[in-house]
């Protein structure tokens, strides 16, 4: 049996809520997931009652689910609702939350205080929770979630670490990156481990280099607050896309439990070439978004968009290229990238093959072989695919590009948003699939040069349109002219040409 709990969100009426968080536990309600004498309450800032917040919950949830949803789970999602006002910079408002969480019958003890809020917030907002008694686990369990980036820098890490350790053991902080939660994602080590076929290819002697892609159509929304903080390097690359690179690039672990797992991920991140500051720019590339047309809608330029300060260098596209000095990738590049408000909204790995050692097909049309591709779509296209070159039916020595597919989905099966899966093991005390401190630690070590740069140069920064596949001048990362990232996860149409 789960036991009962109360979920505080603090942060609950901006973006995380909106997007992910109340539809991740409506959709629990509907599946019965959520224990029975479970309670939310929403902490924020603005002046709002217990049945404005249901509305708004509602409005979410139409926005989400434009199609309708089902009004009997809204109910009863809704029984569980609490708002309360306040402010955790004040003394009052910690008092309030309090009194509520001590003294009122209806919240269960056992609680858990998500950090929906502005990472500058994270330590302040922990410290309070600690001084007022609401750590303790006196009279019940109390837990943690803390959202990413976890900390600015390295240094502000380690400080919110050391801040963090001392109201909270370990057991009790669930330090979330959402990307582990996706099954795709989970589906790199299925791939990887539980098939021979791979194992003997993947390696610096097979593998040219690999691309870890994260764009999306969106800009920042209303999250100027958070992002003008943060930036793309932050907000995706430390975390998202330093995890994924770790699952593809790591060891068997001896064991598949989350310690063992944990430890290779971490040896990945430490083998990581550290970037001298001098080498910053050939290693990384910045840009912002300017006006565009994203699915044929005019969009703002970044420098445009509300609480933008209007000469903002924050960077919202970001690439890097990275190598891991180990045995297995010395000298392969893994290029990573993200960016927002470009063309299409994709996740995916691709990884690239290197050419057979000898071309034996001189003297025929056959001039120019493709190299193979593995293609692992994350999202929306969840796949599997393997691109090899095989014969034109016909007399001339002719090819074309076909794929393998291992599709990730059949027909009919369903799988939830990520937040589900986490929330409910947040619940349940599960920490599997949550970042152990020496993982976030050593992808800031990566990064830390690559801000400090940045950090220095404020007076310019490249740009792209909206609705485009991002800069031209990204493209100097690559280290061989044959190289290119590569934005499609279909055959490209070219490829079916006969060369
Ligand atoms: C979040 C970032 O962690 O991930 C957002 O802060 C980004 O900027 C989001 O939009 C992407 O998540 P998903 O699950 O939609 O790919």
């Amino acid at each position: 049996m789960i036991d009962p709990c109360t979920l505080v969100i603090f942060g609950a009426t901006g973006n995380l809520a909106r997007r992910k968080l109340m539809p991740a536990l409506y959709q629990l309600e509907c599946g019965g997931r959520l224990p029975e004498q479970m309670v939310i309450i929403a902490f924020s800032r603005r002046d709002w009652t217990r049945e404005r917040w249901q509305e708004e919950v509602a409005a979410m949830l139409r926005e989400k689910y434009p199609k309708g949803y089902n009004e009997e789970c809204y109910k009863r999602l809704c029984e569980r609702l609490y708002y309360l006002q306040g402010d955790l910079h004040e003394d009052a408002s910690a008092e309030q939350l309090q009194k509520m969480l001590l003294d009122d019958p209806r919240f269960p003890a056992n609680t858990i205080f998500y950090m929906a809020i502005r990472p500058n917030d994270f330590g302040e907002t922990i410290e309070r929770l600690g001084k007022a008694g609401l750590l303790s686990e006196e009279h019940g369990w109390r837990r943690v979630v803390i959202e990413k980036p976890f900390g600015y820098d390295l240094l502000s890490a380690q400080m919110l670490q050391g801040g963090m350790h001392r109201w909270l053991n370990e057991s009790q902080i669930f330090r979330i990156d959402h990307y582990l939660g996706k099954g795709t994602v989970q589906n790199i080590l299925v791939f990887r481990f539980a098939n021979i076929l791979l194992e003997p290819l993947w390696n610096r002697q097979y593998i040219d280099h690999v691309q870890i892609t994260h764009s999306e159509t969106i800009g920042i929304e209303d999250r100027a607050d958070y992002y003008e903080g943060s930036g793309a390097l932050r907000d995706m690359i430390q975390s998202h896309l330093m995890q994924l690179l770790a699952l593809v690039a790591m060891e068997p672990p001896a064991m598949m439990d989350a310690e063992s797992l944990r430890d290779e991920k971490v040896k990945v991140l430490k083998s990581i070439r550290a970037i001298p500051q001098n080498a910053v720019h050939a290693h990384s590339f910045r840009a912002q978004y300017k006006r565009g047309s994203v699915d044929g809608k005019s969009v703002l330029g970044y420098l445009e968009e509300e609480g933008v300060e209007s000469n903002s260098t924050t960077e919202t596209y970001a690439a890097v290229k990275l190598y891991v000095d180990n045995w297995r990738w010395k000298g392969v590049p893994f290029y990573l990238r993200t960016g927002k408000r470009m063309a299409e909204s994709a996740s995916a790995i691709t990884i690239r093959f290197k050419h057979p050692p000898q071309h034996l097909f001189l003297n025929t049309p056959l001039e120019r072989i493709k190299p193979n591709w593995l293609l692992l779509g994350i999202q929306p296209k969840e796949c599997l695919r393997m691109e090899l070159s095989v014969k034109v039916p016909g007399l001339e020595m002719r090819t074309r590009t076909t794929s393998l597919d291992a599709a990730y989905r059949k027909e009919g099966e369903e799988e939830g948003d990520a937040y589900e899966d986490l929330l409910l093991d947040v619940i349940e005390g599960d920490r599997t699939l949550f970042l152990r401190y020496d993982e976030i630690e050593w992808a800031w070590r990566v990064v830390d040069p690559i801000i400090k740069v940045w950090s220095m140069e404020r007076d310019f920064i490249n740009t792209y349109r909206a609705g485009s596949w991002g800069p031209r001048g990204t493209y100097r990362l690559f280290e061989r002219e044959d190289q290119f990232w590569r934005h499609s996860l279909d055959i490209d149409g070219s490829d079916l040409e006969a060369y």
